[in-house]
């Protein structure tokens, strides 16, 4: 078989996309975001998603397949984000491939998300290197991925027990007065700043926590220990060193994500390192990887910052890898699953 022309449809939180791709080649990428419409609230409201995907959705598709060169005729199968993510936001997407499957008469795909974000990557460096371990971190995700197989055999290592990494971002934006979403700005800031002004807290790497959640974070703890400096600047009426605060925060969650993520490695004498999801697209996590698995004979691969936040080529890249390694479509009544497991 040549290699598979798969589209795939996302619309898990607030970017509604749609993506082509022939096998590890993409073709064509579209994507409208709501995401100007939720920073007012400073962050997503679900409601306000499941509108907005709802009038974006068959443009974004008709701007895809315009983009891509193609017709629906012409694609071997349909992919689409079935979880987790957002009740309602994911109904439509589903709901929008059932209709296009069904009309077309092509076989449809429920993928998982967070798969996807680690199947993303096969359109930048091509097939991934089985076994890896993925770093996936996102606003609404933070874990530790085990890849032995990436169409059937993906296994959590960890994740929060509370806030995700780039809710943590968006927080500590929020806090510092930047837009949301807050990743993109702390970035930015930090470049400006001193990651070692201030000893913010590293969460669960105290050897009594290493015990139980040896491969899980937590950044809740972080976020106030922002709050309660930058509080205490305030209170004295002294000026907050926005940069310095940045790149502090940003140093901790960083060192944290890493500091796991190669022990992860380590741990399962595996030598590639995936990382995906929005806060891959930060600059400091990207170097600071880089820096230390490069230390340790650890292979770090991260998609272009375009494709690390959520898109339509992300499900598209993980539907062509499962139909080339013959897995049976779903059936067309499958379910959106919010929490959908791995
Ligand atoms: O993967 P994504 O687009 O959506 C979810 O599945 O959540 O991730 C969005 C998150 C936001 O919290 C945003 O602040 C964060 O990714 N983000 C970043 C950067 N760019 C986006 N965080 C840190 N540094 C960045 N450069
Ligand atoms: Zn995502």
């Amino acid at each position: 078989m040549t290699e598979p022309l798969v589209l795939g449809i996302e619309t898990s939180c607030d970017e509604t996309g749609v993506g082509v791709v022939r096998g590890h080649t993409l073709l064509a990428d579209a994507l409208a975001s709501s995401v100007d419409e939720h920073a007012r609230f400073g962050g997503v409201v679900p409601e306000v998603a499941s509108r907005a995907h709802l009038e974006a959705i068959v443009p974004t598709m008709e701007r895809a397949l315009k983009e891509a060169g193609v017709t629906l005729a012409d694609v071997d199968a349909i992919a689409v984000t079935a979880g987790p993510g957002l009740a309602g936001a994911l109904l439509v997407g589903v709901a929008a491939a059932k209709g296009y499957a069904l009309a077309a008469e092509k076989p449809i795909y429920g993928v998982n998300h967070l798969a996807a974000h680690v199947a993303v990557d096969t359109l930048e460096h091509g097939p991934l290197p089985e076994p890896a371990i993925a770093l996936l971190v996102s606003g609404g995700h933070s874990s530790l991925l085990e890849v032995d197989d990436l169409a059937t055999g993906v296994t959590p290592l960890g994740a929060t027990i509370d806030d995700a990494a780039g809710e943590a971002f968006d927080k500590v934006a929020r806090l510092l007065g930047m837009p949301f979403p807050g990743g993109p700005p702390i970035d930015r800031a930090a470049r400006e700043g001193d990651p070692g002004a201030i000893p913010f807290p590293r969460g669960l790497t105290a050897p009594k926590d290493l015990a139980a959640h040896r491969f899980d974070f937590s950044f809740s703890g972080l976020k106030t220990a922002v709050a309660r400096w930058v509080e205490a600047r305030e209170r004295l009426g002294e000026p907050v060193p926005v940069a310095d605060v940045a790149a502090s925060f940003q140093e901790a969650v960083c060192d944290v994500l890493v500091t796991k993520a190669v022990d992860a490695c380590r741990d399962r004498g595996i030598e590639t390192l995936v990382i995906g999801g929005g806060v891959a697209a930060n600059s400091r996590l990207r170097a600071l990887a880089e820096e230390r698995c490069a230390r340790r004979g650890i292979t770090v691969r991260a998609p272009r910052p375009k494709l690390c936040t959520d898109n339509g080529a992300m499900v598209a890249a993980l539907g062509a890898h499962l139909v080339a390694r013959g897995v049976a479509p779903s059936r067309l009544d499958l379910p959106a699953d919010s929490a959908m497991p791995l």
